[in-house]
């Protein structure tokens, strides 16, 4: 199939705002480049048949030319090295899917879903949740994209993960992370909590998504989370962290907050 594709130069702050636009979206077909201290080239690819996405209008894009398919995911991958997600787990992107049995080790295949492990508010989840979990943990990531996060609860010791996402191509993606990785995940389509059971409880709530998701249903963890249970979320544009944070501070008691640029993640105890 033949993309096309739009450029972009942009600087840190810019290169965020847009991929917090396309990943609100769940658009994923972007790649960033950095080509100085402070400046990266953003590609946009859309199949030679579409339009330029409209919620991408409103910044400078150029017409940049045509692509294989094939050539630009390869370029992608090839820019997927092994990486260290946590200070203890690292992630190895794989061409294809293939057993990784260690537990400091995630397998992923790169592709339809978010969640490679490369992103800022992915790293600080991860670090936040391979801290405080405990082992037999049950676990459930809202909005779980390639199922990443579950991967690592599970490989570390939970009893149970249930991932939650809104498109059936993420919950895909989850059993495939399951299966590379040796775990089961309970991968379920979702629009955020509602293929909770009403009476199932967890240990750790888990999610990274931006704050005006995570606004429509943080209150309701509370009804899913054991007495104490932990509530982690990541996802958050720390400029709007405290307006945010205000909101929760009659549920929950805040534990610990971590920053990665212009990313914020917050554990919060159940009250
Ligand atoms: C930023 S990604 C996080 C993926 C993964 N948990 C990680 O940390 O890398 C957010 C995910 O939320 C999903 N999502 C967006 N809106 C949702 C909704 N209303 N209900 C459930 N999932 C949703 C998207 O499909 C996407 O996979």
């Amino acid at each position: 199939m033949n993309y096309k594709y739009f450029t972009l130069y942009a600087n840190g702050e810019l290169l965020n705002e847009i991929e917090e636009l396309c990943l609100s979206k769940g658009f994923l077909n972007y790649f960033s480049e950095k080509r100085d201290t402070d400046l990266w080239q953003v590609k946009v690819y859309i199949e030679s048949s579409e339009e330029f996405p409209e919620f991408l209008k409103a910044y400078p894009f150029e017409y940049g030319g045509e692509e294989l398919e094939k050539d630009w995911w390869k370029k992608w991958k090839e820019s997927l090295k092994p990486f260290m997600l946590t200070p203890h787990t690292k992630v190895i992107p794989l061409e294809d899917p293939a057993p990784v049995k260690k537990a400091e080790i995630i397998g992923v295949v790169p592709g339809e879903a978010f969640g490679t492990g490369q992103h800022e508010t992915t790293r600080l989840a991860a670090s936040l949740l391979e801290k405080h979990l405990k082992l037999g943990d049950r676990v459930l990531d809202v909005g779980a994209g390639t199922g990443i996060l579950c991967a690592l609860a599970l490989k570390r010791g939970a009893a149970k993960a249930v991932a939650l996402d809104i498109d059936p191509l993420a919950i895909k993606k989850c059993h495939e992370t399951a299966s590379i990785n040796g775990v089961i995940i309970d991968a379920r389509v979702s629009d955020l909590l509602g293929a909770v059971e009403h009476e199932e409880y967890f240990d750790i709530i888990v999610s990274n998504m931006i704050v005006e998701l995570l606004e429509r249903f943080v209150k309701e963890t509370v009804f899913h989370l054991k007495d104490g249970g932990l509530l982690i979320l990541s996802g958050i544009l720390s400029q709007k962290y405290d307006s945010f944070i205000r909101n929760l501070e009659n549920d929950f008691e805040i534990l610990e907050t971590e920053e990665m640029n212009e990313w914020k993640a917050v554990v919060l105890r159940k009250r």
